[in-house]
C-alpha cells in the first residue's frame, strides 16, 4: 500500500468553542470557512482548507487518521489489499467525502479498534495560511501534517497490520516503563514511516489510552515558534503534559500539552527527515536528549 502521508486527522469534541479558542489562540491555526460551533471546525495549517477536522460529539477523544494515497488507482489497490487481509472496509458516502473535502474515502480499523480513513484527491483552496497569532508556518506538504501515536495493547497484531497490510516501515523503537521499578513490564513503542521522509507519521504504544490517542504532533518551522507557542500555553492556562525537550530518535524539539479532546498534543520543530535507503532502525534506551519531563503532567 502506497501511503504518501497523514493528510488529515479527525477529532471528537463536546465543546467546539473551546477547540476554536485552543486551536487559534494557542496552536496558531486558522479556523476555515464552513466551520460552526454546532457541527464541525476546519482547522487550517497550510494551503489546504484544513488539516484538523474537529467534529461535535457526545464524547471527547480521537477520531481517525486520514491517510492520503496518490490517486484513484492507488486508492482502489489499497482497498483490495485491505480486503485480501480480511480487513472490513467501509466506503464513505459522497456526503462524508464532502465533509472531509476529498474525492473518495474508506474507513477501517486496526486490530485494537483504532480508526483509519484512506482518501485521495483533497480539495485545495490555496487560500493563504495567515495565523491569528502570527505563526509563520507549519511543516506539512510532502511530509504530511504531522504524526499520531495510537494505543496498541494487542501489540504484535497491530505491528503486523501496519507493516504487512498498510505498508509502513519501522523507523526505530523504544521500550519504556512508567516507573523505575524493573519488575514493571516494559511497553514497546514502534515508530513507523509511510512513503515520505518524515521520521514517523505513526507510532504505536503497547498500552491502552482513555481517549483513543497517546498524542498527535504538529511541527512549526522554527524554534522561535515553539518558544512563542509555549508563552501562549502559559498565557491561556493550558495544562502542560511535558516540558520542552529534544527527542533522541526524531530529534524533535518540542513540548506536550493537553488538548480539549483529552489526549496530548506535541508541538515541535526540527523533526528529522530521513533517506530510508540509508537508514537502519535502532532501539533508543532513552526518550530524550534533554527535557521532556512528563512528571509535570501527571496528577
Ligand atoms: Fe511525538
Amino acid at each position: 500500500m502506497d501511503i504518501r502521508g497523514l493528510g488529515y486527522v479527525t477529532l471528537l469534541s463536546r465543546d467546539l468553542a473551546q477547540w476554536r479558542h485552543y486551536a487559534s489562540q494557542v496552536l496558531g491555526m486558522m479556523v476555515s470557512a464552513g466551520s460552526d460551533d454546532d457541527q464541525r471546525l476546519y482547522l487550517k495549517m497550510d494551503d489546504r482548507h484544513y488539516r484538523l477536522l474537529v467534529q461535535k460529539s457526545t464524547e471527547d477523544g480521537f477520531g481517525a487518521c486520514g491517510w492520503e494515497v496518490a490517486g484513484k488507482a492507488a486508492f482502489e489497490q489499497a482497498i483490495l489489499e485491505l480486503q485480501e487481509a480480511d480487513v472490513q472496509v467501509e466506503r464513505g458516502t459522497a456526503a462524508e467525502a464532502g465533509v472531509r473535502k476529498v474525492q473518495e474515502l474508506v474507513r477501517f480499523s486496526d486490530p485494537d479498534g483504532n480508526r483509519h480513513e484512506l482518501f485521495w484527491g483533497p480539495l485545495q483552496d490555496f487560500a493563504r495560511f495567515v495565523s491569528p497569532v502570527g505563526v509563520k508556518g507549519f511543516v506539512t506538504n510532502e511530509l504530511g501534517m504531522g504524526h499520531v501515536v495510537l494505543p496498541a495493547p494487542s501489540f504484535a497484531r497491530c505491528r503486523d497490520f501496519y507493516e504487512q497490510v498498510m505498508g509502513f516501515g519501522l523507523s526505530d523503537l523504544m521500550k519504556v516503563r512508567f516507573t523505575e521499578d524493573l519488575a514493571e513490564p516494559e511497553k514497546a513503542i514502534h515508530f513507523l514511516h509511510c512513503n515520505n521522509a518524515r521520521h514517523h507519521s505513526l507510532a504505536i504504544f503497547e498500552y491502552p489510552m482513555p481517549h483513543g490517542c497517546v498524542h498527535m504532533m504538529v511541527e512549526v518551522n522554527a524554534l522561535d515558534e515553539v518558544g512563542r507557542a509555549l508563552d501562549r500555553v502559559h498565557a491561556n492556562g493550558v495544562k502542560l503534559s511535558a516540558t520542552l525537550g529534544q527527542h533522541t530518535n526524531d530529534q524533535m524539539i518540542s513540548f506536550y500539552i493537553k488538548t480539549p479532546s483529552g489526549f496530548d498534543l506535541e508541538y515541535g520543530c526540527d523533526g528529522l527527515v530521513v533517506d530510508w535507503d540509508r537508514h537502519t532502525p535502532f532501539e533508543s534506551t532513552v526518550v530524550s536528549h534533554w527535557g521532556h519531563d512528563f512528571s509535570v503532567g501527571r496528577p
